[in-house]
């Protein structure tokens, strides 16, 4: 807490209370509950809390067949609710009260109801115990849900932080190579001189497409019709995976596993940039063993060694994306992963979870809107008439960072450098943007994320939009794949629950008519 004191569940209850007199009806209960538009009420006899009274219970009710206009609440409700205090402490409340599984429980201070608070409310706040422990709701989203451990990275959204493996991203992406920091979320530790020199002599022959693979990308990319090299990759990692014999990772060794990880990561980018070259109808350009990761999936574009400037700049922006908690798509590989599955079909699933603009899919979305905003005069009407139509402003707000996020700050420095026109409008865009939205959305704390100034250092280096997240799915195959490793090295299957809402079971089957 900021100000170094606990939270009380007196911070969080909601006030007043809906309750019903013991003496109501289920269907005055009922009724109640639709109108206040709550989960639960309290049953109140002479002033003091009797009883609870939830929407699971409308469930159980409903599913008797009971008679509501007749049955009274209290014959229903959960006489004498556990409850808590009002300056209990939001964790201890929380540790005290998960066990039970209850979704809605009352503030009590000496005999008078206080006010009620969710399980849900008591969760975000508390420090949240392993998912695996608790039998109840979790809020929507998995928003602050802690549903693994691991060693590779944390994302810190309040203080605008982000690291692997305790060593600080940004400084990173300032000071190291690629190499670098794959080789530290692969092996747990900053290479010396050697011990990258020996990396890079491992993994540059991998960056090579199997010939089998290689021989079917043209017709691939040629059935892919209009589908962007996003899919295509998907497509091809799927098969790449098949025709190396990928085996369940539950089989494989870890060093085996390793292997296989660490081909998946050096062919990508041959893989993107072969699928891009064969969409536009050009024979694909091998890659050049003599250039490291960035510089080489540059020259795989044109056949030129690349401006040193623009090749580490692409460099900057994978350092920064190789990893970044638990997002969707490394989520998605570490599930697929639980369930013993083979390595390739962790990065399919993770392809296909990052391809969604809510997560990778922004930054050429970014770029568009630039582009439709086109000068700094046309940007405030543009960007209030968007969000005043509900539309997302692409490349702003963030599920984790509530603050500026740290790679959009470095990138915004990295497109300084680069220079060009439209770094300077993009500025102009973000602050007359962080503006609109603290006006018309306040306190939901929105400013740029990482796609916002990703799509302007790709573009300056010479990136083609369709290309945008491809690149970004190359950079964070490292992440995904040290994730595999992780989850398979302590594996345990992720399969949570869900709460059913729908109408109330078990219904007769209907006759067939
Ligand atoms: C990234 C993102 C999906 C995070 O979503 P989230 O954590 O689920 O946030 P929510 O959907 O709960 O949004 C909270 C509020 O902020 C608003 N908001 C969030 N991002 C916004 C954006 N980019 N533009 C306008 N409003 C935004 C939402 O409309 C919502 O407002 P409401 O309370 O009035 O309903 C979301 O910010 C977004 O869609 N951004 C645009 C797409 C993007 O840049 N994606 C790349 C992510 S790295």
């Amino acid at each position: 807490m900021a100000d170094g004191k606990a939270r009380t569940v007196a911070d969080i209850m909601s006030r007043p209370v809906v309750t019903v007199a013991s003496t109501e009806t289920i269907a005055e209960t009922a009724a109640r509950m639709g109108a206040k538009r709550v989960g639960s009420v309290v049953v109140i006899d002479g002033g003091k809390p009797i009883g609870i009274f939830t929407e699971r219970d409308l469930v159980r009710v409903a599913a008797s067949g009971a008679d509501t206009y007749n049955d009274r609440i209290t014959d229903w409700m959960t006489p004498n609710p556990d409850s808590v205090a009002p300056d209990e402490e939001v964790a201890q409340a929380f540790a005290a009260l998960s066990e039970h599984g209850y979704r809605h429980i009352p503030v009590v201070e000496g005999d008078e109801l206080a006010g009620i608070v969710s399980m849900r409310d008591l969760m975000r706040i508390a420090a949240i115990q392993p998912a695996e422990t608790l039998a109840h709701e979790v809020p929507r989203g998995l928003e602050g849900v802690v549903v693994a451990e691991t060693e590779i990275g944390d994302v810190r959204g309040l203080e605008g932080f982000y690291h692997y493996r305790q060593y600080d991203a940004v400084d990173l992406a300032e000071q190291r190579t690629l190499e670098d920091v794959w080789y530290l979320l692969y092996e747990g530790e900053l290479p010396t001189l050697a011990e990258r020199e020996q990396f890079t002599a491992e993994v540059q022959p991998l960056r090579e497409i199997p010939t089998d693979v290689a021989a079917v990308l043209p017709d691939i990319a040629r059935l892919g019709g209009g589908a962007g090299p996003l899919d295509l990759l998907r497509t091809t990692v799927s098969l790449l995976a098949a025709s190396l014999d990928f085996e369940p990772s539950l089989d494989v060794t870890a060093g085996e596993l390793r292997l296989q990880a660490l081909r998946v990561c050096a062919v990508t980018p041959t893989l993107v940039m072969t699928l891009y070259r064969s969409q536009q109808g050009r024979e694909p350009i091998a890659p050049n063993p003599e250039l490291p990761y960035a510089a080489n999936y540059l020259y795989m574009l044109t056949g030129e060694v690349p401006d040193p400037e623009h090749a580490r700049a692409v460099e900057q922006y994978m350092i920064s994306t190789i990893d970044h908690g638990f997002n969707a798509s490394t989520f998605t590989a570490r599930v697929i992963t639980s369930t013993g599955a083979d390595l390739g079909s962790a990065v399919v699933g993770a392809i296909g979870a990052l391809s969604g603009p809510l997560h990778g899919g922004a930054p050429s979305r970014a770029l568009d809107m630039l582009d439709q905003i086109g000068t700094t005069d046309k940007a405030e009407p543009w960007l209030r008439d968007a969000v005043e139509r509900g539309d997302r402003l692409m490349g702003f707000g963030h599920r984790v960072y509530k603050t500026d996020d740290p790679r959009s700050v470095m990138l915004r420095s990295v497109a300084e450098r680069l220079g060009g026109e439209n770094v300077e409008f993009a500025k102009e865009v973000e602050r007359q943007a962080v503006e609109v939205l603290a006006e018309l959305k306040p306190g939901r704390k929105l400013y740029t994320n990482v796609e916002f100034y990703a799509g302007i250092v790709m573009d300056a280096a010479g990136l083609p939009r369709a290309l945008f997240t491809p690149t970004f799915a190359s950079s964070r195959t490292i992440g995904w794949t040290a994730h595999i490793l992780e989850q398979a090295a302590d594996n345990r299957l992720i399969r949570p629950s869900a709460q059913y809402v729908g109408p109330p079971p078990p219904h007769p089957l209907p006759e067939l008519v």
